[in-house]
């Protein structure tokens, strides 16, 4: 038996249907979409044709949507883009401090730049209080980047209202959506945003793909320059294979959305309910009770060190929230932002459920975990 896979928030495995959409344009399919021959207008016609899938997932046109390398090129082309192009404006940018390091490692290098960040708190569920936002506001604020939900514990942020604030303040807006594309709805103008992050390997596209919606009107100065594909917004030869394999994915997540959310949900739900029940108050769970991703499951063991326990579970492939160095525990940024306690944070295991998860694998995933623990 194959070990049991519940780190569909580390990546998923390709779809088998994504890996067939992109078959063809691996050796027959070759041209480069930017020539004027046969060849390269069927690449090209599949690059656009990929785009309208994209766009349809996150309800916007298809022109408003960019393909990148994954989350963290995104996420930098919009971080750095906005100071690039708005730096006139103002030198102020509005985080969390739950980010992923793909928005706060290019938040540390503006900040060496002579840019201000400021990083909001969240409450012991993990959620940014709107007002905060509010607060934090300067004349200066040129950026808002919010992630949608978060990739450890899965908390959902009020992105909707959170947008409302900047834009009642003339501010940018943007949310990583790593994590959320394809798990719940993620429509960009229900979101309110003006850009918005998808990483393809979370939704069941290839490693190293992933898109930027970009609000039709805005301009932003590119993270690459070169020749003007892409609408001029990211120079490079298109991705064919791979954007091809980006629209199909979310053409299925379009399609299985609301299958996925109660069917994910209600194995996930089964997980903690059939390990509570048998471990009781040994069990703490992180994240927001409700406001949280439908296949997240993250909880702190009391007594015993994620990794260690993880160890003894070959079986099982989940994810800890906190690192060993040197005989050193240390909790993962977003717990310390959530004030969760060491001495329960060094227990903490993230279990994230996916498409392809079964009832059967819960259930030998309890057992295995109440005969170890
Ligand atoms: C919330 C979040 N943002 C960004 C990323 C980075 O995406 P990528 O790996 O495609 O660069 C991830 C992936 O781990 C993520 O979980």
């Amino acid at each position: 038996m194959p070990p049991i896979y519940l780190d569909y928030n580390a990546t998923t495995p390709v779809d088998p249907s994504v890996a067939e959409t992109m078959q063809p344009y691996i050796a027959m399919h070759y041209g480069n979409p930017s020539s004027m021959h046969v060849y390269g207008r069927a690449a090209k016609a599949a690059v656009e044709e990929a785009r309208v899938r994209v766009a349809d997932l996150l309800g916007c046109a298809p022109a408003e949507i960019i393909f990148t390398s994954g989350g963290s090129e995104s996420n930098n082309t919009v971080l750095k883009g906005v100071v690039y192009t708005h730096r006139h404006k103002g030198d102020h940018l509005i985080t969390s401090a739950v980010e992923h390091p793909a928005i706060i490692a290019p938040c540390r290098v503006l900040e060496q730049q002579g840019i201000r960040v400021t990083y909001l708190p969240v409450d012991r569920t993990g959620m940014v209080d709107p007002d905060d936002v509010r607060q934090a506001i300067t004349p200066h604020t040129i950026l808002i980047s919010i992630m949608h939900a978060n990739n450890e514990v899965g908390t959902i942020q009020p992105i909707a209202e959170i947008s409302r604030i900047a834009r009642q303040h003339g501010v940018l807006m943007h949310t990583d959506a790593a994590q959320s594309v394809g798990k719940i709805p993620t429509l960009v103008d229900e979101l309110g945003v003006d850009f918005l992050s998808v990483a393809g390997h979370k939704v069941y596209a290839p490693k190293g793909i992933g898109a930027l919606y970009m609000r039709s009107g805005l301009a932003l100065e590119p993270l690459i320059h070169g020749a003007g594909h892409e609408f001029g917004r990211r120079a490079g030869t298109e991705n064919v294979i791979f954007d091809v394999g980006l629209g199909k994915a979310c053409e299925i997540a379009k399609a299985d959305l609301s299958r996925y959310q109660r069917e994910v949900r209600q194995l996930r739900d089964v997980l903690w309910q059939e390990l509570y029940k048998r471990l009781g108050d040994r069990l703490v769970l992180n994240g927001h009770p409700e406001q949280r991703l439908p296949n997240t499951l993250h909880v702190n063991f009391r007594g015993v060190i994620g990794a260690e326990l993880l160890e003894k579970l070959p079986e099982l492939a989940a994810s800890t929230g906190s690192a060993c160095h040197a005989g050193e525990v240390a909790l993962s940024s977003v717990l310390k932002a959530m004030q969760v306690l060491p001495e329960l944070g060094m227990g903490a295991v993230r279990f994230s459920l996916g498409r392809y998860t079964t009832p059967e694998e819960i259930e030998r995933a309890v057992e295995l975990i109440e005969r170890v623990y």
